[in-house]
């Protein structure tokens, strides 16, 4: 099979690595791709929110399937104009994808088919949300409708501070039209678990559990990040928290997407708090979770090119997910100033130090390729350093040896990967 892959993270690093152990294929691209992929995959220089010019790839390349990592891309809707080129495509719809591009919505379907999640308000009107505000509990929680590259959530700890939020997301249109709408919703508290599955329309399999750290530095503090490192499984994550989530959440999202005519296939990753009340969705996401993918996808045995093309072909009901009994943890090097100014362009070596290890894993996420074939940093997120271990201790004990592999100018890394490790 030929395979090509839409995307240019650490994520699709990850993704690509796997599809490369499939022994159904024989040739992997990816648009735009990066230095890394470069290894695994052939990189096309090709944006990913042109989706003309990567269904015309796709047909003069003969494709037998394109696999969208991005949110993007899929919210814009790129599998659309895939299936109309009669392509096969592995992602939801654009009337799908709005699971994860409007939040609105999901809290919508959430409240409609009684799914767990965080009471809330919808408003259109500052004015209203304003006057909301006035008789509202604090700390809330204010939400951007729409895409804002994980930064249009703002916790508000005070009217006051609610107020300027609204200002913020509403008549300053921090995030474009994000923020035409904005959801207000009460604030909870407990663990954040991030569970990623599979989903063919109709039957949904769950992959494992993993833990983000969003904040850029050590001990959550610092601003918002794409994610600094990630851990896999969550010690969180019990038999009793997976039973509740599979009776109250998991099957009944994807029943309640397709009673309103908007079938799911793809990725969905569910983002959930531990309340003291029972876990509840925090949000969804339509894709792979970065740097979720990186702890995940190792420890998957399944060749994942049957599971795509199962979802495809809806028959994912005969397919059993297997991971391995291990744990993994992957630490992210940056480069020192991310996620607001810092250097690109700055040569990585030791990358050698990786190659042929089956439990280390070295994902690129911004890297490029000179002309004398060095790689060099070219973005705030660099590489993603995962190992994988019998435990997560293990694992995370070898994730930060192998960080030390990699060398470059002001590499960043938080040292607190994986701590709650420790609370379990
Ligand atoms: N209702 C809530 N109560 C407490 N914290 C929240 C709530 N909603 C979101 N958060 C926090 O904000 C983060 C981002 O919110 P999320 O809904 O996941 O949006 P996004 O990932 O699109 O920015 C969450 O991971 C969580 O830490
Ligand atoms: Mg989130």
């Amino acid at each position: 099979m030929k395979i090509l892959v839409v995307g240019s993270g650490g994520r699709e690093h990850a993704i690509v690595w796997k599809i490369a152990q499939s022994p159904k294929v024989d040739k992997i691209y990816c648009a735009p791709g990066n230095g890394g992929i470069g290894e695994c995959a052939e990189c096309v220089d090709i944006g990913a929110m042109e989706f003309e010019r990567l269904a015309a790839f796709a047909k003069e390349k003969e494709i037998d399937l394109t696999v969208i990592g991005m949110d993007d891309p899929l919210c814009g809707g790129i599998v659309d104009v895939f299936e109309r080129e009669g392509l096969r495509v592995f992602g939801p719809r654009k009337n799908a994808a709005i699971l994860e591009g409007s939040k609105a919505f999901s809290k919508d379907l959430m409240k409609k088919y009684g799914i767990p999640t965080a009471a809330y308000e919808v408003f259109t009107d500052p004015e209203q949300a304003m006057a909301y505000l006035e008789t509202a509990k604090f700390p809330i929680v204010l939400k951007a409708d729409g895409l804002a590259l994980g930064k249009g959530v703002l916790i508000c700890g005070s009217l006051e501070e609610a107020k300027a939020g609204v200002k913020t997301l509403m008549l300053d249109k921090q995030f474009g039209s994000a923020g035409d709408e904005i959801v207000i919703e009460e604030f909870m508290t407990g663990r954040e678990v991030s569970v990623l599955s599979f989903v063919d329309g109709q039957t949904i399999r769950i992959m494992t559990s993993a833990q983000d750290h969003k904040r850029a530095k050590d001990g959550d503090q610092g601003l918002n990040t794409g994610g600094m490192g990630t851990f896999s499984p969550s010690p969180f994550y019990t038999a009793e928290v997976d039973a509740y989530c599979r009776e109250h959440i998991y099957q009944k999202t994807v029943d309640a997407m397709r009673a309103e005519g908007r079938e799911f296939k793809g990725i969905i990753f569910f983002g959930l708090m531990l309340t003291a009340d029972g876990p509840k969705v925090l949000e969804y996401n339509a894709r792979f979770g970065d740097p979720e993918t990186q702890v995940v996808l190792p420890r998957m045995k399944n060749d994942i090119v049957e599971v795509f093309e199962a979802c495809v072909d809806g028959t994912l009901d005969q397919v059993e997910l297997e991971f391995e009994d291990n744990a993994a943890v992957c630490v992210v090097l940056a480069s020192d100033g991310y996620p607001e100014k810092y250097e690109k362009g700055l040569p990585i070596s030791g990358l050698e130090r990786f190659a042929g290890k089956t439990d280390y894993f070295v994902f690129h996420a911004g890297t490029k390729r000179d002309g004398d074939g060095r790689i060099l940093t070219n973005g705030g997120r660099v590489l993603g350093v995962t190992a994988t271990g019998a435990d997560l201790k293990e694992a995370r004990k070898k994730a930060y040896e192998a960080t030390e592999w990699v060398e470059f100018a002001n590499k960043y890394m938080r040292h607190d990967i994986g701590k709650a490790i420790d609370e379990a």
